[in-house]
């Protein structure tokens, strides 16, 4: 395979923002040692290396990037106000606006891989399965479940493995959850239904001691397929999903990463494979923030969820402290609308297991240091 490289180091146009900045002095005053945060971040989370494009080069990206605004205002007319503040009531009306049509686009814009993710959450519920007790009901709980195309594909893969379960799917938007409803219903001996909440405040005491909480570690798996992005204190959903889990259970997460020059996508043109990891970055910084994630989709980069999600703690009624175990982790660069990659995904899986004191204090200390 000929594979043109563009760059060899990470582009610049990454702003500071997208950077995590690490207080040295925070980890050095707590004994926390470079070993010990690697294992949460990465340093290419900090890295802001120089670009070695040519000028030809940023004159071909920077042309690019404006037929790519233009295409996207004539042909989607972005809904959002230009804030984004994820505000639920503004992330509410758009979704309210967009419920009846958002089937077709999400396929569409995402070139039908979406399906191929949903699936992989289906895939994902079934090894969880293989976990618990022989026979017993597994209990999945779909996050920001939208018109429920994931739970209806996690119960397919469930139905078709013969797997009794249970599939809850959550969203806090009317509209999205009357498309959703018709999805509910049995398929084999899956039952699938659709709840309103909200994924940040989910199994929090009522205050009564006499009422169960139907939630509190009710659940052997949560997926949450395209749904933090939405939601400006992703830690409150982290928080929720160690609290709905049962111990042991498995928690799936997919959701935009940014672009990795080093992983790079490889695509077809001509006679040869390029990579642009330049224009990969920059086409996410100038314009996939901005205007498709922002302002068509009401929406936030999600990078720092899949790193911050891993710091999560939770200390329960009796006092055991909760975290998360990495089962699997991956960011790969796909081809979305153009063909060209310029909007990686990220995968994760996680276990709910309990950590001791010292464990815990450790990773609040790298939430501070590093401000996640
Ligand atoms: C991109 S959409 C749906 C994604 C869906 N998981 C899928 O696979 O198609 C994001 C959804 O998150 C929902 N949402 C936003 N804030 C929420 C919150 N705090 N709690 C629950 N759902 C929320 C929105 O109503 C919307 O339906």
């Amino acid at each position: 395979m000929d594979v043109t490289e563009e760059v060899a180091s990470e582009p610049a146009g990454c702003s500071a923002s997208t950077r995590v900045a690490i207080d040295w002095d925070i980890l050095a005053a707590h004994a926390v040692t470079e070993a010990d945060i690697r294992a949460f971040l990465p340093p290419y989370l900090e890295r802001t290396p120089e670009s070695r494009a040519t000028i030809f080069a940023g004159l071909g990206i920077a042309a690019f990037q404006r037929a790519l605004r233009l295409g996207i205002f004539l042909a989607m007319r972005p809904v959002v106000s230009k804030s984004a503040s994820l505000d639920q009531a503004e992330v509410d009306r758009a979704y309210h606006g967009c419920a009846a049509s958002y089937d077709w686009k999400h396929h569409f814009i995402t070139r039908g891989m979406d399906t191929q993710w949903r699936r992989e959450a289906g895939w994902f519920t079934l090894a969880t399965s293989r976990e618990i007790e022989s026979g017993a009901t597994l209990r999945v709980l779909d996050l920001s479940t939208g018109t429920g195309l994931t739970a209806e594909a996690i119960a397919d893969v469930l139905s078709r493995a013969n797997v009794p379960a249970q599939v809850v799917g959550l969203d806090y938007n009317e509209s999205m959850l009357a498309i959703a409803r018709r999805r509910e219903g049995m398929r084999g001996n899956v039952n699938v239904v659709f709840v309103r909440g909200d994924a940040c405040r989910l199994a929090l005491p009522s205050g009564d001691e006499n009422l169960e909480d139907p939630m509190h570690e009710s659940f052997n798996a949560v997926t949450h397929v395209f749904g933090t992005g939405c939601i400006a204190r992703a830690e409150s959903v982290f928080d929720s999903v160690l609290r709905v889990l049962r111990p042991g259970g498995r928690y799936f997460l997919v959701d935009v990463h940014r672009p990795l020059a080093w992983q790079a996508g490889e695509f077809p043109f001509g006679w040869r494979w390029w990579r642009l990891p330049r224009l990969e970055s920059e086409t996410f910084e100038q314009t996939t923030v901005p205007l498709v994630l922002k302002r068509l989709w009401a929406w936030r980069d999600t990078t720092f969820d899949f790193y911050r999600l891993r710091l999560a703690t939770h200390r329960d009624a009796i006092g055991r402290i909760w975290g998360f175990r990495t089962l699997h982790f991956d960011v790969q660069s796909v081809r979305w609308w153009l063909g060209i990659p310029i909007l990686p995904v990220g995968r994760i899986s996680v276990e709910k297991v309990e950590i001791g004191e010292a464990e815990a204090s450790k990773r609040e200390v790298i939430r501070q240091a590093s401000g996640l």
